[in-house]
């Protein structure tokens, strides 16, 4: 061999022996990481170990958070807000705000309204998500969501969105209903529920504090519906609704949580969507409460969700977002529709108008040795201002 030819070889030789060592270092320290299903560290989905159980004084807390409209973190800017805020302001003071109310309120459960993240400004869904639900659960306080009419403007479908939320840590979200027991057949057998409309229909249940005799049974529910995004009727555009499919589920499973209920107490419940209903925009509203300072933005379809809810009977009070002007209580037939109030600082709001959040109580009766069924809902909203405002505390509820 002659020593030039020598000299190619060893080259060659270096050369592959380089290449082979990088592939296999990028392999184990860049890629293998992110398969993590082939190695020991496989990322599982963290769930707080309880049910949602009120606290042993008796109550149970939720923060409702409303329009958050994250789009790309401090690169996007705030809308509607002083000219002298302007400079200062990006998408982490909706985050703040978040840790803020947390740390202030320490809720035992967030419901997240919808518009979530704002899709026309997210260049990818699922960064932004964490971004948007980042401090709930660096908290570990359990949390649930539905979505808006934004949230799928984005890198993902509505599907896609609340499969992915209901995979975060420490969401209890779903995005189809749960199996239901069929309480017509005599062997009890489960059966599946007829496919509905929308994604993000779910019931989540409260039980009793520890050691009461509720402990292990449900004192409070929640719904929660998907009221979709955009629809076009007759050739108009308009908002979409909560369809018959979703109603009639919603009936059956308040039916059954009643003739499940074995106390002799009612067990209340709050619902949770984003999009109002026409009747809101109809009114009459009584005693309300904050401030009605925007057109309520809903649907032409009126499709029946004042007469079902009405019908139940359990549900107390409803939860919305979507007009991010609008902050007030008021009550159609009985049933109390709140708005949460513009929580995101991207989302349009009126500069000088505090963002704002809203906070839910309930409270159990206390008996002689031991607690009771709810006796009362309370509700309050704080501002992001420089005192985070507690303002238009009132009840909603009494036993
Ligand atoms: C946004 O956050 C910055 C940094 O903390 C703060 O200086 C500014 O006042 C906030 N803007 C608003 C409108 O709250
Ligand atoms: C609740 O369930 C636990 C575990 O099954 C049981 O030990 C406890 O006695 C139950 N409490 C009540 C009030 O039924």
């Amino acid at each position: 061999m002659d020593p030039s030819n020598k000299l190619t070889w060893i080259h060659s030789f270096l050369y592959l022996a380089l290449i082979s060592i990088s592939v296999h270092l990028l392999h184990t320290l860049l890629i293998s990481p992110k398969l993590g299903v082939n190695h020991q560290n496989a990322r599982i989905k963290k769930l707080s170990p309880a049910p949602l159980q009120f606290r042993a004084d008796g109550t149970f807390k939720i923060l409702q958070v409303a329009d958050m409209h994250l789009g790309n973190g401090e690169l996007t800017r705030c809308r509607d807000v002083l000219d002298s805020e302007f400079p200062h302001c990006s998408d982490s003071n909706t985050t703040r705000f978040l840790e803020k109310m947390i740390q202030l309120e320490n809720p035992d459960f967030v419901a997240f309204t919808g518009d979530n993240i704002f899709g026309s400004s997210a260049t990818d869904a699922a960064e932004s998500l964490f971004q948007a639900f980042g401090p709930v659960i660096k908290s570990g306080i359990p949390w649930a969501a539905v979505l808006g009419n934004h949230d799928q403007e984005s890198t993902m479908t509505r599907e896609e969105l609340m499969a992915f939320i209901s995979l975060m840590d420490f969401s209890l979200s779903q995005t189809f209903p749960t199996v239901e027991e069929d309480t017509s057949n005599p062997d009890g057998r489960k059966k599946q529920v007829p496919k509905i409309d929308g994604f993000g229909n779910y019931n989540l249940r409260v039980v009793g504090p520890p050691g009461s005799g509720f402990a292990n049974s449900s004192v409070l529910n929640f719904y929660f519906l998907d009221s979709g995004d955009r629809a076009v009727v007759d050739g108009v555009r308009t908002y979409d609704w909560i369809k018959e499919s979703q109603l009639n589920w919603l009936r059956r499973v308040s039916e059954k949580n009643r003739v499940t209920n074995p106390y002799p107490t009612e067990i209340p419940s709050l619902a949770f969507f984003h999009i109002p209903i026409p009747e809101i925009k109809e009114g009459p509203i009584y005693n309300m409460v904050g401030t009605y300072r925007e057109y309520v933005a809903c649907s032409l379809v009126k499709s029946g969700v004042l007469e079902t809810l009405v019908s139940m009977g359990d549900v107390k009070a409803v939860f919305i977002g979507h007009d991010h002007t609008n902050d007030f209580c008021g009550a159609l037939k009985g049933v109390w529709f709140c708005y949460g109030g513009g929580f995101g600082y991207h989302g349009y709001g009126v500069a000088g108008w505090h963002r704002r959040s809203r906070v839910v109580l309930a409270e159990l009766e206390k008996g002689k040795n031991s607690w009771g069924g709810v006796r009362r809902i309370k509700t309050w909203k704080r501002l992001d201002d420089e005192f985070m405002s507690k303002i238009d505390e009132q009840v909603l509820w009494e036993k």
